[in-house]
């Protein structure tokens, strides 16, 4: 549509030398390595999307005055390419990133990104640059972004935006890798509230979750759990992904879309995986108390932390104000290893892909 720009490719002259990246890509560790371009596209209220294109990656240049400086209108998307086996290279369920982006746009206030343009920008930086994709079980970090450049400090929705992708190759998110997480209850600090921005994928909600996650991590653990705002009572998600429960009938829990939790692509599609595999997966309101009660019985076998960045990663010791006690047996399930190499077997081409989640 007229709204969608073509995407003009600018290559960089001087890029990382091959020997450079090779060794960058060893030990990627996560979000510290980046490739050698990006994506950038404008919008402003007059001409709405122009100037897209694929360019050298280079630091921005923003007005001291700019918008998301003062008022963190700003949103972003989190995805991976992986290389295949046979060289094909595969994104995930892009558009349902796209369309998550849309509605976390539409939240803050922000225009939309036409999908075919946000589709469109993820592919052509992913080819530009796919021999920053690692092999094995590494893969190709992407990270579209908006935010409001507008050099004004009134408060109301900004009338500038920029659009820009840039890619990361990584590893594991957990430095332990498969090694079972564990989790910091926080019963002080809460991520959000009903009618808040919650479900958006807005860069306040972590810096929201930042002091709570620093207190998890005073603790010795690798994730915070939130509870919900109004009675700190209901789990809710972590500090950067969602959370299922696995129950020794084989039920699975995890927690409703309320508005208040991210809706994770991870997330969704683990609920489909694990309901083929013939389980009951139930999304309600789980508690805390529960939570307890259930790992004393024995009645809950598994949990697991899920998201783009992290897969899945089992959760071994849950610590809080009264104490601590553990999943399971402490280490990463059977079935959250069963839905985490069926999960990478898709997204890496492994297993044939029946539904048509990969690109
Ligand atoms: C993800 O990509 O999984 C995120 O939610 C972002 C962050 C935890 C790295």
């Amino acid at each position: 549509s007229s709204n969608t720009p073509e995407i003009k490719i600018e290559f960089h002259t001087s890029p990382v030398s091959d020997a450079d990246r090779i060794k960058a890509l060893e030990t990627p560790g996560f979000g510290k390595v980046f490739t050698d371009h990006m994506v950038l596209a404008k919008w402003t209220s007059d001409k709405g999307w122009h100037d897209a294109k694929v360019t050298p990656r280079r630091p921005l240049e923003l007005d001291p005055a700019s918008a998301v400086l003062h008022y963190a209108q700003e949103i972003f998307e989190g995805m991976k390419a992986y290389k295949a086996d046979d060289g094909r290279i595969l994104l995930f369920r892009p558009e349902q990133n796209a369309s998550r982006f849309n509605q976390s746009a539409e939240r803050m206030a922000m225009p939309p990104v036409p999908e075919e343009l946000f589709l469109k920008a993820v592919e052509e930086l992913v080819r530009i640059d796919r021999n920053w994709i690692p092999s094995g079980d590494g893969s190709l970090y992407l990270r579209p972004f908006m935010f409001a450049n507008e050099a004004f400090l009134g408060v109301r929705p900004a009338q500038e935006y920029i659009f820009c992708v840039i890619a990361s190759p990584v590893g594991a998110y957990f430095k332990g890798g498969a090694k079972a997480v564990s989790l910091w209850v926080e019963t002080e600090y809460t991520r959000a509230a009903a009618g808040g921005t919650g479900a958006a994928k807005c860069g306040g909600n972590y810096a929201a979750s930042l002091v709570a996650q620093a207190q998890a991590a005073k603790k010795e653990c690798d994730q915070v759990v939130f509870l919900d705002a109004a009675e700190h009572r209901w789990v809710e998600e972590l500090g950067g992904m969602n959370v299922f429960f696995v129950m020794n009938d084989g039920t699975v829990v995890t927690p409703p879309l309320g508005g208040t939790i991210l809706p994770g692509i991870t997330r969704a599609s683990v609920i489909v995986l694990a309901q083929e595999k013939g389980l009951k997966v139930e999304q309600r309101p789980y508690s805390f108390a529960e939570w307890q009660a259930d790992a004393a019985s024995g009645k809950l076998v598994e949990a697991f932390a899920c998201g783009t960045a992290a897969v899945l990663a089992g959760i071994g010791l849950v610590r809080h104000a009264g104490g601590e006690f553990k999943v399971g047996s402490g280490e990463t399930g059977k079935l959250t290893t069963e839905l985490r190499n069926e999960l990478v077997g898709l997204q890496k081409g492994v297993t044939n892909d029946q539904r048509g989640w990969t690109r």
